[in-house]
């Protein structure tokens, strides 16, 4: 059996378009929503994500402005910003890029967002409307995982779910949406002693560790759904995921691919929180 892929890139341009007509519609009522994204220092790797972001969100409709600061900015400075974007009520959408440079305390400014602002879903108060079940805006990259199995029609209830990881903005959200959704839920971690022995119990797998070959064809019960959020570099270089790709697809029902999986995702959700901030305002 070869599983069927789940196409990351297809589904992300579907949401976008959704977005986009959304977002036309709001525009038609004379709002037009809009994301701050703040980058402190000069990581590689942060201006380009940050520059993806700016540039989702012109293409999709809603309007970006990408704010860069010096590595040494002051923390209360960075804090001070934050206040100004959350008082601005043409601003729905506030970003602050992650790492920060080591002087800053990142809870404290990610704490400073507004949580009606917080489409990152970063803020505690975020993570509590998570818990509870309240409106609140969902992590992104959980948040398109679960996209990802409505898009095939995917019943979790009474499934068994085991995501192998514990971050805050992964593992951790991504276990209580699939909560919300009835399935049981196992969250294994680097302390797990058996992971073969749960895995092998999942209907549906999220490998979100960051390391390659977390998951194995022998670890993944036939027909299982197989979710892949890792991001690494092979020894080639070439970019992949946490699960061994060419061996799970032999096993699983469906997998998704790395590149062209979870990534495209996660930033196509950040446009729909981004959307949903506005839309929430305006209501
Ligand atoms: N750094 C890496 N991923 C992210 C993300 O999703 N949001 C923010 N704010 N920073 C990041």
């Amino acid at each position: 059996m070869t599983a069927q892929l789940i196409d990351g890139n297809a589904l992300a341009r579907k949401v976008r378009d959704e977005v986009a007509g959304r977002t036309q519609a709001l525009k038609a009522r004379g709002i037009q929503p809009s994301l701050a994204i703040l980058l402190v220092g000069d990581d590689p790797a942060s201006k380009v994500y940050t520059s993806h972001k700016a540039k989702d969100s012109t293409e999709t409709g809603l309007k970006a402005t990408l704010e860069s600061y010096p590595a040494d900015l002051p923390e209360d400075r960075l804090l001070a910003r934050i206040r100004e974007l959350n008082a601005d009520a043409s601003v729905h959408g506030i970003l602050v890029q992650l790492p920060l440079p080591k002087h800053m305390d990142a809870s404290k400014v990610i704490e400073t967002i507004s949580p009606a602002k917080d489409v990152d879903g970063f803020h505690v108060a975020s993570a509590g409307a998570l818990v509870t079940g309240q409106p609140g805006f969902w992590p992104c990259t959980p948040y398109g995982c679960m996209k990802m199995l409505e898009s095939i029609g995917y019943d979790l209830r009474g499934k068994h779910a085991v995501v192998i990881g514990r971050s805050n903005i992964v593992g951790k959200p991504m276990a209580l949406m699939l909560l919300q959704k009835n399935a049981t839920v196992t969250i294994c971690h680097s302390a797990t002693r058996d992971l073969k022995a749960m895995t092998l119990q999942a209907d549906v797998v999220v490998a979100a560790v960051g390391k390659r070959n977390v998951l194995t064809a022998d670890m993944v019960k036939p027909g299982a759904v197989v979710i892949d959020v890792g991001m690494n570099r092979n020894d080639a270089g070439k970019l992949c995921g946490d699960v061994d790709f060419d061996g799970v697809r032999e096993v699983a029902g469906w997998i998704t691919p790395v590149p062209g999986g979870v990534g495209p995702m996660t930033r196509a959700m950040l446009l729909v929180n981004t959307l949903e901030a506005a839309e929430r305002a305006a209501a």
